[in-house]
């Protein structure tokens, strides 16, 4: 038997379960991961409060690190080398926060020696989502870009691709995170009333782009301060594609290979995800709650000890 997480309908944290299953087992071209750590996404809120239609009782979790202990059979080409033993990093479908999870070999990547489990089970959903909405806005030396909700998950890390990229980088936060924010090179603004006028005044010079992580009033913020539509884009408020003629690309495509130019990255210090708390898988409901707080700086992540 295994344990893993289930929601049994749409709700608050209340109608999340942690219940034994059957072992799953690995099919064909898969592996079997013995689960140490599974992100906590805001995603999985947005499924269970109705908002993203789904069908219940469902599982959870879309990404997760831990240990290979079965392969199946025919796993050729990205994968093969795999063995039993091996620590990786990988994404599914609602079904990450579990004892064990069964993905494609080719939805995996070797998880570097010295990357905390942690960082290495909530870097890969916000790493590749910050990744595309950047790529996707072309940021590059010489651009001045907006940053909303700049403490999170996409936001932490948009905003470091963005500076890596050559780019000064403003990100609105609360006051509590300026400090660690302006470590990582991001000036730090203020949200709420007057917003506007502070984020004028921390770039004299305009922006030429913007990447929100929060939500409509955030994309008019943006335009208000005169960037052209087209250089704002949005993870957090999909119709504005239709509203304001914005982008919205987030982190639909992944790979394996980027998964694992990610947790390199994240071992070598050159991106930083703070680990803003850790909940066993136990405590599911508690995890659910924190982040429903929508404050503070940095990933909250779901271990099996
Ligand atoms: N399209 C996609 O593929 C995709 C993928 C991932 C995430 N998303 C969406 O992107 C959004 C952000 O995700 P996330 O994982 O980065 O969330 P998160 O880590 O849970 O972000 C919460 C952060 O939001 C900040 N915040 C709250 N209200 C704010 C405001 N009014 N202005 C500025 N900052 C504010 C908080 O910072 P303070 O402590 O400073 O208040 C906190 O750090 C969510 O809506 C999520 O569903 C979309």
């Amino acid at each position: 038997m295994s344990r893993a997480v289930r929601v049994e309908g749409t709700g608050g944290p209340e109608v999340l379960r942690v219940v034994e299953v059957a072992a799953p087992h690995a099919g064909t071209e898969q592996v079997r991961v013995a689960v140490r750590a599974a992100g906590v996404n805001y995603y999985d809120t947005k499924v269970r409060n109705g908002s993203i239609p789904s069908e219940f009782p469902r599982g959870q979790g879309n990404e997760f690190a831990g240990v290979i202990d079965e392969i199946g059979a025919d796993v050729v080409g990205l994968g093969s080398d795999l063995a039993v033993g091996d620590e990786v990093l990988g994404w599914t479908m609602a079904a990450a926060q579990a004892e064990h999870v069964v993905v494609p070999a080719k939805h995996v990547a070797r998880k570097p020696a010295g990357l905390d489990w942690a960082i290495a089970g909530g870097l890969g959903l916000v790493a590749n989502t910050a990744w595309r909405a950047v790529s996707a806005l072309q940021i590059e030396s010489g651009d001045t870009v907006l940053v909303t909700g700049v403490a999170g998950g996409v936001g932490l890390l948009g905003a470091q691709f963005a500076l890596q990229a050559g780019a000064l980088v403003v990100g609105t936060a609360s006051e509590s995170n300026h400090e660690f924010l302006r470590d990582l090179g991001i000036i730090p603004v203020s949200y709420g009333p007057g917003v506007s006028d502070r984020l004028r005044a921390a770039a004299p010079d305009g922006y030429t782009a913007a990447l929100d992580t929060v939500g409509r009033a955030e994309i008019e913020h943006a335009l208000s301060l005169g960037i052209r539509p087209q250089r704002i884009n949005s993870v957090a408020y999909h119709p504005g594609a239709d509203e304001f003629g914005i982008s919205v690309v987030g982190g639909g495509k992944k790979s394996a290979e980027e998964l694992a130019r990610f947790a390199q990255a994240a071992a070598d210090g050159a991106i930083t995800l703070p680990i803003l708390a850790t909940y066993p898988l136990t405590a599911v409901r508690a995890a659910y709650e924190r982040l429903e707080r929508r404050h503070g700086l940095g990933k909250i992540v779901l271990t099996v000890p």
